[in-house]
């Protein structure tokens, strides 16, 4: 296959140098734009990023000039958005609207009903919401959405229980990295030593995203799943990968190994499941008392595996367990790049 060439918005940000990282010699995309705000244009990438990941910036980057994130400067059949809400709001559909397919972590357009909120190893078949956007709103290109990064490593487990025993009420409760907060962040003088019991606009997020991917595709819309659900989120000292502990009220009762084994067993849609970014495997189960832990299981699958442990028996509702997923790997620019894999396998570019 020719190289699809794609560009990343906000190239310079926490998700936006773990794009470049991750599109460094990718089978199909080659990046031919690095776009990021005016304190960055016209700069070497080199020079106007802060690199804080811990593999060195992939050379193809280094002598980028960074461009304006608009559609005069950046040409490419794939967006990549690594923007925050208030732009994405009203660069992205400029760039749907010029042709583009916009892959976006922002949440501005997470909750449209003709927008994909995807996650290809739970809900491949809405990709193909694309097609009635491209009707209604007379785009050539489209924008497709991944959810928050505490929401997605949740719903991989939960699409899991879901489809076996039914899932209808779920209390999760999330350690946050700080990745998550992007660049600069949170001051380290109110995160060392400490526990930030507020991320703003973030529960909400985690109680209805997860409704949307767990949802039924019918006529062309997405039937929220019926599913009550109650979120505390925290943000923690640690660097990358998010932690949610997490029970659940299952409709048709399960013990915890018959839970595991759902878990492990787990795939993704055939369609979803040979793409260069799909995680092997969709779900890793720890059997240790102490695991998942962020430091020793956020790589796992290349860090778009969901690790799940502690499958236990819960005394208010019926079922208990912790799920790690990597928040700016599986959680942002990875899972991106893997929706972008399942649009050109589609046939949907
Ligand atoms: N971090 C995560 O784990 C995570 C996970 C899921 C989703 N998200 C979402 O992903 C998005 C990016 O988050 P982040 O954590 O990477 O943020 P970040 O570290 O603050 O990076 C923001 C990026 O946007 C650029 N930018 C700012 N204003 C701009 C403008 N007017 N035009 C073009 N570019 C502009 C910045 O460029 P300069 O360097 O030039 O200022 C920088 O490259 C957000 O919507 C966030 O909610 C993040």
């Amino acid at each position: 296959m020719n190289q699809i060439p794609v560009a990343v918005l906000g190239a310079t940000g926490s998700v936006g140098q773990r794009f470049i990282s991750l599109l460094d010699n990718h089978p199909w995309f080659k990046v031919v734009a690095l776009a990021a705000s005016d304190r960055s244009v016209g700069q070497k990438y080199s020079d106007a990023a802060r690199w804080v990941l811990n593999e060195p910036m992939p050379d193809y980057a280094r002598d980028m000039i960074v461009v304006p994130a608009t559609t005069d400067a950046v040409q490419a059949k794939i967006v990549f958005s690594a923007l925050h809400n208030d732009i994405a709001k009203d660069v992205e559909p400029q760039f749907a609207r010029a042709g583009s397919a916009v892959c976006s972590n922002a949440s501005s357009y997470r909750k449209a009903e003709d927008v994909p909120l995807l996650l290809p190893e739970v809900n491949a078949e809405h990709i193909h919401l694309v097609k009635i956007q491209r009707e209604q709103r007379g785009w050539s290109g489209c924008i497709l959405t991944n959810p928050n990064c505490t929401s997605t490593g949740l719903t991989v487990a939960l699409k899991a229980l879901d489809d076996a025993f039914g899932v209808k009420k779920v209390f999760a409760v999330s350690l946050q990295a700080l990745s998550g907060a992007g660049y600069p962040g949170v001051s380290s003088l109110d995160i060392i030593d400490n526990v930030i019991p507020n991320i703003g606009g973030e529960e909400e997020k985690v109680e209805w995203e997860p409704r949307k991917m767990l949802g039924k595709l019918v006529d062309s819309k997405v039937q929220l799943a019926d599913i009550i659900f109650s979120a505390h989120t925290n943000r923690v000292a640690v660097i990358d990968g998010h932690t949610v502990c997490v029970s659940v009220e299952l409709a048709q009762p399960a013990d915890p190994e018959a839970a595991e084994a759902i878990l492990r067993a787990y795939t993704a849609p055939e369609s979803a499941r040979e793409l260069p970014s799909s995680p092997r495997p969709a779900i890793s189960v720890r059997s240790e008392a102490d695991r998942p832990q962020p430091r020793l299981d956020r790589f796992t699958g290349k860090g778009m595996t969901t690790v799940v442990g502690r499958v236990r028996r819960d005394p208010i509702l019926d079922l208990k367990f912790v799920v790690l997923s990597h928040n700016t790997i599986r959680g942002a620019a990875g899972g991106s790049i893997y929706n972008a894999e399942l649009l050109v396998n589609e046939g949907l570019l």
